[in-house]
Parts: structure tokens; sequence; C-alpha cells
């Protein structure tokens, strides 16, 4: 086991430095020569051109792949997108649109509740596009098109790589979309492509920083209670970064938009809390940064996420970790190596078992 963990301690943490990789061998996949060539999975340029409205079902991970997709897909190329989690959208009797796709991002692809989502949307004759990492499982083989994603084989429970690649999958369905809807020009489209290509380098970078994680992650290993709060796309980040958090470190974390704070959250802000707020997206930044205010006079203690450049947040936050600047659009894909980083050092400092966390399974096949 020890060779398969190629020099790094645990699993979680070579597939951590496996990103660049794998993200790009999915945009290498799929991006030939400047443009998106979606023959391998069987979507045709009509499919896009009629399409009205996207369901993405999924669970855990996979699902906040979702909510980052949603807002990339519905900014950049006007459709409508509802995301579900799988487990309520098999028994919510879903009323789905004409011209729809289903999508169902699964790493395993055999996940039960997403697999029984597949085939209720069948059944009611919608067309399933899987997003899916395995070759030849459940949901890739009853799916009416795949987009596999080539993450390579994923050991640790806790989703790093797959989650990556699925994401370049939802930004790779909204470049296209944008593009053939008349969304976006020629111009914006390579441009769209061209900074994609960066993200491996990027996330690299980002890698390269590790140590200030890992210090900051041992002060806070014995922490309670730890909220993630942003806004947007940022708010998707957030539920990642909690879960990551709480699956394997057991810590207690929730991630809220950080808006809704002020609805009944912040009545649990008291001194000492770690509240990590998420700042990538400029025209929200402002707005977040005044939540963190809010609770930063409550007592919280303040770790900012944000990108190279928005130096002020240092104003506010204790601690403050930077990301290289991509388009907006694509910023998971970079702040979320702290996040995950963050969870891993803080398992790791308590000295609990992160590739396999207690009552968790890699694949869930059982309702
Ligand atoms: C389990 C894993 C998660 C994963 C989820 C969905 O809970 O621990 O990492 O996100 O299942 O799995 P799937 O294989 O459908 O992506």
């Amino acid at each position: 086991e020890s060779a398969e963990k190629g020099g790094y301690e645990h699993f979680m943490l070579k597939e951590i430095h496996e990103q660049p990789k794998a993200v790009q061998d999915t945009i290498g996949a799929y991006v030939h020569e400047g443009a998106i060539d979606f023959s391998e999975t069987g979507l045709s340029d009509e499919i896009f051109a009629g399409l009205k409205r996207v369901y993405i079902v999924a669970c855990g991970s996979a699902y906040h792949v979702g909510i980052a997709g949603r807002y990339v897909m519905e900014s950049l190329a006007g459709i409508p997108v509802e995301v579900d989690l799988a487990s309520e959208f098999r028994y919510r009797d879903p009323i789905l649109e004409p011209d729809s796709l289903v999508v169902v991002i699964s790493q395993s692809g055999e996940t039960a509740d997403s697999l029984a989502a597949l085939r209720l949307a069948k059944e009611k004759g919608h067309p399933v596009l899987g997003v899916v990492n395995v070759v030849g499982s459940s949901i890739a083989r009853e799916s009416d098109y795949i987009l596999y994603t080539y993450a390579g084989p994923e050991i640790s429970v806790a989703t790093t790589k797959a989650y990556s690649t699925q994401l370049i999958a939802m930004y790779l369905l909204a470049v296209q979309a944008a593009k053939i809807k008349g969304k976006i020009d020629d111009e914006r489209y390579a441009g769209l492509l061209a900074e994609m290509g960066t993200l491996p380098e990027k996330i690299q970078k980002t890698l390269d920083d590790k140590e200030r994680i890992q210090w900051f992650a041992s002060k806070y290993a014995n922490a309670k209670d730890i909220f993630f709060i942003g806004r947007g796309i940022d708010y998707a980040i957030s539920m990642e970064g909690s879960l990551k958090m709480k699956e394997i470190s057991y810590i207690h974390s929730e991630a809220y938009a950080a808006g809704e704070l002020k609805h009944g959250t912040i009545s649990l802000v008291e001194d000492g809390i770690l509240v990590v707020g998420v700042l990538t997206q400029s025209a929200l930044f402002e707005k977040t940064l005044s939540n963190m205010v809010e609770v930063k006079s409550r007592g919280a203690y303040l770790m900012g996420l944000t990108t190279y450049g928005n130096y002020n947040i240092e104003d506010t936050a204790d601690f403050s970790v930077y990301v290289p600047k991509t388009d907006e659009y694509f910023t998971t894909s970079l702040a979320i190596v702290p996040l995950q980083l963050m969870g891993y050092y803080v398992s790791v400092a308590k000295g609990l078992d992160v590739d396999k966390p207690r009552n968790l399974a890699k694949s869930v096949t059982v309702e």
C-alpha cells in the first residue's frame, strides 16, 4: 500500500497533489485545437441549441459541483438550472420540462440515490447525461450521454481530484452551451478555454503554499465548530470546504450563504469561533466582507480566502489565504485547494484515519 501512495503519507494527500494532472487530462480529453469536442460524449450541437433547462442531480461533493455549475451555466449560457440532491429528487415527483437535460454527476457511477434519480428521469422520458469517473459503472452504462472525467482511480473516501474534474465538466458544458446559444462571441470563447488551460498550473501554485495551511490547521485542530461563509460561487466553495472539514476531522462545520447569517446562525457566533470567509467574486467582495466584520465584532476568529491582489482583506481577517486570479467563473477550482488541505491537515493533527473516516464509505450503494 505504501508504494501505491507514491511517497505520500495518505491517499488523500496524494490525490490532492494529482489534481493538476487530473484537471489537465479532463480538459485535454475534450478541448482539441482551441475548441470543445464533445463527440466522445454523444452530445451534439443540436442538443445544446435546443436546451431550455438543465436539472443537475447528485450526492455529496458531486452535489456541490452542481451548485457551482449552476452559477456558471446560468450566468454564462443563460440556461435555467435546478440542482437537486439525488435522494430528494427521486422522491419528490419532479416536474421535468421538455427540451431539458438531466445531468447526473457521480465519481463512482454507483451511488444508489443517483442511479435511482437517473432511472426516474429516464422513466419520465428525459435524456440523461452522466458525468462519471468510473468507466463502465452503472450510471455510465445507463446514461444516454456520457461525459467521463479523467481523475483516475480515487482511493481516499473524501473526494478531491474527482471533484476537481467534475468542475471542469461543468465549465465545459457551460462554455459550449454559451457558444452554441450565441451568448458569447468567438473571442470570449477562446479566452475562456485559454484560461481553463491555465488552471492546472494555478492549482499547482496553490499547492506550493501548503505549509502555511498546515501551520494554521494545527492551530485550529481542537476547534469545536467552524463556519464557512460566502455568496454565489463562494457559497458553493464554502459548502465543499465545510464538507471536507467535517468528514475527515470530525469537527462540526457548516456552510452558510453569508447573507443568511443574520437570520439565525449569527446567534451561534461566540468568542474564538473560527469563521472562514470565501471571497473570490469581486461583485460580492464587499458584501461578504461586511458579514465578516459582523461576526468579528461578536468575537469570531477570521480566516479570509481570496485572490491575490485583495490585500485589504487583512484589515479584517486574522489569517489570509490567497489563490491566483482566474476567470471568476473558474475560481472554485483554485479556492477549494486550501480548504481541502485544511481538512486534511486538521485530520492529521488529530491523528485520525484520514483516508477512511468513521461511518463513511467511498461509494454509497445502499439507500
Ligand atoms: C460518498 C463519498 C463522497 C461523494 C459521494 C457521492 O459520500 O464519500 O466523496 O461525493 O459519496 O459519490 P459519487 O460516487 O456519486 O460521486
